[in-house]
C-alpha cells in the first residue's frame, strides 16, 4: 500500500512560519508529512510547480439564505460558489427565513448539509429577545461557530438592541459572540431625515460613522463588564478600529473584502448594487483599514456574502435590500490585493485560515500542519483574469465586482484530500460537512 494517498509535489507552501518550497503528503483527509517526499510512494501526485499551496481559505461571514428563496440562493449554490472561488470553508449567518435560533432548527440545518454542502460549514446561532436563556446552550451544539448578535437591525428580523437584552445574552454561555454593531436608536432617529428616491449614496450618510462608533463603543463597555469575548464583525470605520485597539482584551475584528476594496464612487458606478450594512464608505477609511491589516488590528478578513434578487437590488434607495454577492470572489479579490502589495500570502493566511480557527475556535482547520484537514487552496499568482457576471454561479446571478481584473487566481481546492475544484469546475458530489469547534462538541 502506498505510504500516502496523495502529495503535492513541488509548490510552494505558506506554513505558519513562513513560505517555504516544499512537499505535502496526505494520508485518510489529514496533512501526514510536509517536507522532501519526491521519492514517497503515493496513490495520487499532483504537480503544483509555479503555483502557491495555501491552508484551505475560510470565509467565515456568508449568507446562504437556506432556507429562503431558492431564486437568490441555496445552501448547494453557495457552497458550490465558495468552492469555486477558492475556499473550503464557509460560515453561515442565521438570518435566514425562518432565522436558525433554537435547536430544532439547527438540527434540521446540521442534517442538510449532508450531500448539499460543497465546502465544510460552520452554523451561527442567532440571537433574538426571546431565546437569550437558550443561548448558553445552543452555542455548545456541535459545528456551531458562534452566537451572532444583530444589534442593529439589517435584513431579516433579528435584532437585540438595549443595553439590557445584551448584557443578558453576554451573560448566556462563554463562547466569543459576533455582533453586528450599529447603534439601532441612531439609526431610527436619523431614518426620517430621508426620503424614497434619494442618490444611494445616502446610505452611508443614514448609517453614518457615529452609528457604527456608538454601537461598538456600548458593545465594548458591556463585554468588558460582563467579560464575555466579542468579535466586532464588519468594521467599517476609522474610529472604530482606532477604539478596538484598546479592547483587545475582549474582542477579536473583523473587516470585509468590500470595505478594503470600495469606496463611496461606487454608489454612483452601481447604484443599489454598493448598499450593505454597514455602508460603504470614503477612502479615508479604506485607508484605516489597510492600516489596520498592516499593524495586526484586524483578525479576519470575510466576504459577508448577501444575495438578493436584481428586483430587490434595483428598487428606489432606502427602499432595496442591503447585501453584496461576494463568496466567489473574495478569494481572486484578496490575491490581487496580495498581487498589488498590499498585504503578504502569509498575512491572507492568517486573516483567512488561521484568523478565523483562532477567533472561532475550530479544530483541524486553518493552518498547514501535520494532522489537520488536507484542505488546501492552490494559487497561482501570475494568472490574470477578468470577474465576469457569467462565472457567478448564485441564482440570483450579480457581482459587485464584474469586470474586476485580478492577478492571482484560486486553480483548485482541495477538501479533506481530495480534489474537490480544478480550472473551473467542481469535481464529484457535495462532501461538505460540519465544522468542528473545540468548545461544541454536543
Ligand atoms: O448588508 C448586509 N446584508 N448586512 C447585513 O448585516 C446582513 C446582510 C444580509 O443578510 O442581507
Amino acid at each position: 500500500m502506498p505510504a500516502f494517498d496523495l502529495v503535492l509535489r513541488g509548490g510552494t507552501c505558506v506554513l505558519p512560519w513562513g513560505e517555504e518550497a516544499t512537499d505535502v503528503g496526505v494520508r485518510a483527509g489529514r496533512i501526514a508529512a510536509i517536507g522532501d517526499l519526491r521519492t514517497a510512494d503515493a496513490a495520487e501526485s499532483i504537480d503544483c510547480t509555479g503555483l502557491h499551496i495555501l491552508p484551505g481559505l475560510i470565509d467565515a461571514h456568508v449568507h446562504l439564505r437556506d432556507p429562503g428563496d431558492p431564486a437568490v440562493e441555496t445552501l448547494e449554490t453557495g457552497t458550490r460558489a465558495a468552492l469555486l472561488g477558492g475556499l473550503t470553508a464557509v460560515f453561515d449567518m442565521p438570518n435566514t427565513a425562518p432565522s436558525i435560533t433554537d435547536r430544532e432548527r439547527l438540527d434540521w440545518k446540521r442534517g442538510y448539509l449532508d450531500g448539499r454542502a460543497w465546502v465544510d460549514v460552520g452554523l451561527y446561532v442567532g440571537a433574538s429577545k426571546k431565546n437569550i436563556p437558550e443561548l448558553a446552550a445552543l452555542e455548545l451544539q456541535p459545528n456551531v461557530c458562534a452566537v451572532k448578535v444583530f444589534a442593529g437591525s439589517s435584513t431579516g428580523d433579528l435584532l437585540v438592541e438595549d443595553d439590557a437584552s445584551l448584557e443578558a445574552v453576554m451573560r448566556s454561555g462563554r463562547r466569543r459572540i459576533c455582533y453586528h454593531s450599529e447603534d439601532e436608536y441612531r439609526l431610527q432617529e436619523r431614518k426620517p431625515l430621508f426620503h424614497s428616491g434619494m442618490p444611494h449614496r445616502n446610505h452611508m450618510v443614514w448609517r453614518d460613522v457615529d452609528c457604527a462608533l456608538i454601537g461598538t463603543q456600548r458593545l465594548m463597555t458591556l463585554a468588558r463588564r460582563t467579560g464575555r469575548p466579542a468579535h466586532i464583525l464588519h468594521v467599517s470605520t476609522a474610529e472604530e478600529l482606532e477604539l478596538l485597539r484598546d479592547y483587545r482584551d475582549v474582542s477579536t475584528v473583523e473587516v470585509l473584502l468590500n470595505h478594503l476594496t470600495q469606496t463611496d464612487e461606487a454608489y454612483d458606478r452601481l447604484g443599489g448594487y454598493a448598499v450593505m450594512n454597514p455602508p460603504i464608505r470614503d477612502e479615508r477609511h479604506l485607508r484605516a483599514a489597510w492600516a489596520a491589516i498592516a499593524d495586526g488590528t484586524i483578525d479576519v478578513v470575510g466576504s459577508d456574502h448577501a444575495p438578493h434578487s436584481r428586483a430587490a437590488k434595483e428598487r428606489p434607495w432606502p427602499d432595496g435590500a442591503a447585501g453584496l454577492t461576494g463568496v466567489q470572489t473574495i478569494v481572486p479579490l484578496m490575491l490581487d490585493h496580495v498581487s498589488a502589495g498590499r498585504l503578504s500570502l502569509s498575512r491572507l493566511v492568517d486573516l483567512m485560515c488561521a484568523g478565523p480557527a483562532r477567533v472561532y475556535g475550530a479544530t483541524g482547520k486553518g493552518r498547514l500542519a501535520a494532522g489537520y484537514d488536507a484542505d488546501f487552496t492552490l494559487v497561482d499568482m501570475k494568472r490574470e483574469r477578468t470577474i465576469e457576471e457569467g462565472w457567478i454561479v448564485s441564482p440570483c446571478g450579480w457581482t459587485p465586482f464584474a469586470g474586476h481584473r485580478c492577478t492571482g487566481w484560486p486553480v483548485m481546492a482541495i477538501l479533506r484530500g481530495a480534489v474537490a475544484m480544478r480550472e473551473d469546475e467542481v469535481i464529484g458530489s457535495p462532501r461538505g460537512t460540519g465544522v468542528r469547534f473545540a468548545e461544541a462538541r454536543g
